[in-house]
This record gives C-alpha cells, sequence and structure tokens, in this order.
C-alpha cells in the first residue's frame, strides 16, 4: 500500500483519510495533487464522498491507480443496505468500508442545497417510515465522523503489502 487518496466536498472525507494516512503511517494526498505525486498503478486506499450513491472521485482513482478498498463517506447510517447499494451503484469488486460523515451547509453551493432539498421533500413524502425519519438528517448541520469508524479500514491496511 502506497498512499491514501481522497476526493471530498465539505471535509469529512479528507479528515477520514489524513487520520487513515496517520494510522498506516502513509502518505495522504487529495485526488488532484496526487496525479503528481504518486506514480501510475501504485496500490492505494481510496476514500471519496458519496452523491446520490455515487463515490465521487473513485472512477477518476481506479483508472490511474490500483485501489485495493474504497471508503465511502456518505450522512446516511451504517446500514446493510446502504452499503449494498454502493457496491452496486459503483461496481465495486474491491472491498468496501462504509465511514459515516456528516453535513455542513454552509459550505454547499445553492444547487447542491437544492438538490438536497429535493431529496428532502421526496423523503418526506415517502410511504416507508424509516426514509421518513431519515429526511431529518437533511434539515441541519450534523457530523458523526469518529475515529472509531476507521478500525475496519485501517486493519484492512495493515494487511497490505
Ligand atoms: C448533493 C448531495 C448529494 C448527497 N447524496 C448522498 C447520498 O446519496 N448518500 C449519502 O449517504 N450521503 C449523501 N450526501 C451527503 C454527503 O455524502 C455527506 O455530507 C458527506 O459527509 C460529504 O463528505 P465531504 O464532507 O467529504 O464532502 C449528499 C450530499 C450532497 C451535497
Amino acid at each position: 500500500m502506497k498512499a491514501i487518496i481522497y476526493e471530498s466536498n465539505t471535509g469529512h472525507a479528507e479528515r477520514y483519510a489524513v487520520v487513515l494516512a496517520e494510522k498506516l503511517n502513509l502518505p495522504c494526498h487529495n485526488i488532484n495533487d496526487a496525479k503528481k505525486a504518486l506514480p501510475k498503478g501504485e496500490s492505494v486506499i481510496f476514500i471519496g464522498w458519496v452523491f446520490a450513491n455515487r463515490i465521487m472521485g473513485l472512477d477518476k482513482a481506479q483508472k490511474r491507480w490500483k485501489v485495493a478498498a474504497v471508503g465511502a463517506v456518505g450522512l446516511f447510517p451504517d446500514v446493510k443496505a446502504n452499503e449494498e447499494i454502493l457496491i452496486a451503484e459503483n461496481k465495486l469488486t474491491v472491498p468496501l468500508f462504509y465511514l459515516r460523515g456528516g453535513i455542513e451547509f454552509s459550505k454547499l453551493g445553492m444547487l447542491q442545497r437544492k438538490l438536497l432539498k429535493a431529496v428532502h421533500d421526496s423523503m418526506v413524502r415517502s410511504d416507508d417510515p424509516e426514509k421518513k425519519q431519515a429526511a431529518e438528517l437533511l434539515e441541519k448541520d450534523a457530523d458523526f465522523f469518529s475515529e472509531d469508524n476507521l478500525s475496519a479500514i485501517a486493519a484492512f491496511g495493515l494487511t497490505q503489502p
């Protein structure tokens, strides 16, 4: 394992990447800087934020490096059904580790806020009580970052050559 590469919109994925890199004693690069810093084909762990179930930056990272595992940083709770959706939507064939991030509305652009408002409103209208309840997560700032969430991906990283 040569490095941790990340793409972050508002900072949660970056925090996870920085702390994981410290734990594994590896360099940590934003995906844009990594192009200069890390040769093609090197083995990396990629951490990206989730936008409409897509792990942002993953395609780009997979084209350039050997992504051995993926950390997905999203707002919603860490439940198996959510992980299954992320695996399918992102066509993952390497291990996925879900890292719960958070939401900070002041850091979002107008378009992203509008998108989230539309998602929120459709969740409120849902017949599924779990979805209805989860809509509350899109109503105010929250931060679910926890170093403990990194234990599984850190253990995986330690097993990699
Ligand atoms: C437009 C938009 C779409 C999002 N879609 C999802 C989603 O599908 N699933 C999820 O768990 N979180 C979703 N989120 C929440 C982000 O993944 C979450 O805020 C994450 O912590 C962002 O990481 P970052 O701070 O590194 O950018 C979305 C956020 C935005 C702004």
